[in-house]
């Protein structure tokens, strides 16, 4: 028999080491190590007892083909690969206040009015509170089950005891407790516990599992990272403060891809779906303005225009700022060096600011041309072709290269209205079509991109 042995583990990042300290080596949270008494380790070998058989089976088979639960909000519904998978468990991180338990609330609501059981687990909230809301949300008719424990077994008893049923949302894995453990709620060894057991029953019962967590201010999932490894799929909602926009985004999905997003609207009925989200970051009715490009865009499946404002003014001497919002620092300061060395654009005496518009973050390389034409277009004080939108990948060279999707984005930008695209030359080996109803200005080099604004070459 293996003893009970004591440990001790980082309440930031679930890191393990021998002996407690003050600061913890692996993520550098101070006052976050607690101890952790470990259960019996395995013993050492197997020794000469046999195991049973285990079977193996071919890859075709029943359970091919997913069954999946919809609940009918269509942003939902494709962030979690199509509907809810049985079975399956999802986690949905983001910071407090975002509007999670909101978007769980309708999510669970419209299922239970579709005929699926639901239930909602609060251990945050009382009973009224999450009442107010269903009011608020005009979901009270919802035939949703709902209340407020923190207790594992009592849940787990409770669910088992009466069929359990279709989805269970448990709001948050943060407030629940595991009588087994010595330690409180929100630890690592708790939030680890409580949803091993949470996620056996789901896979038992064929119940889907909704974890809400909470995200620590540096982004990661409060105490441990090890919930993003035991669920099916992460779901982390975001929002800039002072935005009402809301994002869904899927980190990871046994069940589906990882790169789509749901897009939200916080309103004072709850949150309202956005299935143009591209009307919302671009605004037509402004007139032009130097700096703003319109970047064609794809989030997971779909195109999204989005429009990207840069600012260059002259800066003190010395060291230029760069301030970037909703993109990565380190490929500006590519893109900066690129339109430097391979186009004569003189911005590193210049302070740069660059943001994308409504709050979204950019992830794609395919922006890069996007971000230069914004750049270029401030540093001339030209403004671009309003009708125009513009994407591309930019080499180290100065080349412009081809993206994925570029049918998709052109068709996008045609249906929305514009007339004109600044792109690459399309990558013919992947049988990319022109975009219909739309002029295409076929960009190799960022010279080309630079020489739309001719002003910009006499700027500091
Ligand atoms: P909530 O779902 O409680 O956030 P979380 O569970 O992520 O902590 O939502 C909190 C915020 O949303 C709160 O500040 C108020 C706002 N809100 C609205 O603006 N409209 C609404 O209809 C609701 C229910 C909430
Ligand atoms: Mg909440």
């Amino acid at each position: 028999m293996a003893r009970a042995e004591k440990r001790f583990v980082c309440d930031a990042c679930g890191a393990a080491r021998p002996r407690w300290a003050g600061r913890c080596d692996a993520c550098g949270a101070w006052n976050s190590i607690v101890e952790e008494v470990s259960r019996a380790a395995p013993p050492r070998g197997l020794g000469t007892a046999k195991g049973r058989r285990i079977e193996f089976l071919p890859l075709d088979g029943p359970g091919a083909v997913l069954a999946r639960r919809e609940c009918g909000i269509g942003e939902i519904d494709r962030v979690v690969g199509g509907g809810f998978v049985p079975g399956s468990s999802v986690l949905l991180a983001g910071d407090p206040g975002i509007g999670k338990s909101t978007l769980l609330l309708q999510a669970a609501s419209a299922l239970a009015v579709r005929g699926t059981r639901v239930a909602y687990v609060s251990g945050e909230e009382g009973i009224e509170q999450i009442r107010m809301r269903a009011a608020r949300t005009g979901l009270a008719g919802a035939p949703v089950g709902l209340a407020a424990a923190i207790d594992v077994r009592d849940i787990l008893t409770t669910l088992e005891d009466d069929a359990p049923p279709d989805m269970v949302v448990v709001d948050s894995i943060q407030t629940m407790y595991l009588d087994t453990l010595d330690s409180a709620p929100g630890t690592v060894a708790q939030v680890r516990g409580a949803a091993q057991e949470l996620i056996r029953l789901a896979k038992r019962t064929g119940t889907v599992l909704v974890l809400v967590g909470h995200v620590t201010k540096e982004g990661q999932i409060a105490g441990p990272r090890v919930l993003e490894h035991m669920v099916d799929c992460v779901l982390y909602f975001e929002g800039e403060r002072g935005h009402q926009f809301r994002i869904v985004r899927a980190i990871k999905n046994r069940f589906g891809p990882t790169d789509e997003i749901g897009v939200f609207e916080m309103t004072d009925r709850g949150l309202v779906e956005i299935p143009n989200p591209s009307s919302l970051f671009v605004d037509p009715e402004r007139g032009p303005v130097p700096g703003a490009a319109v970047f064609a865009g794809v989030e997971g499946s779909r195109p999204v225009l989005v429009e990207i404002q840069a600012l260059v003014a002259p800066g003190p001497a010395g060291s230029p700022r760069r301030t970037v919002v909703g993109w990565d620092a380190g490929r500006l300061a590519m893109v900066l060096a690129v339109l430097e060395a391979r186009a004569g654009l003189r911005l590193s005496v210049c302070d740069v600011y660059l943001n994308v518009a409504g709050g979204l973050r950019i992830t794609e390389p395919a922006a890069d041309l996007a971000v230069a034409a914004a750049l270029a277009s401030s540093a001339a004080g030209r403004a671009l072709d309003q009708g125009a939108v513009i994407f591309g990948e930019i080499g180290l060279a100065g080349e412009v290269r081809p993206v994925s999707q570029g049918g998709a984005r052109l068709k996008e930008a045609a249906k929305l209205g514009f007339s004109h695209a600044l792109a690459p030359v399309p990558d013919t080996a992947r049988g990319e079509a022109e975009g219909p109803g739309i002029a295409v200005t076929r960009l190799t080099h960022v010279r080309d991109l630079v020489a739309l604004f001719p002003a910009s070459l006499e700027t500091p």
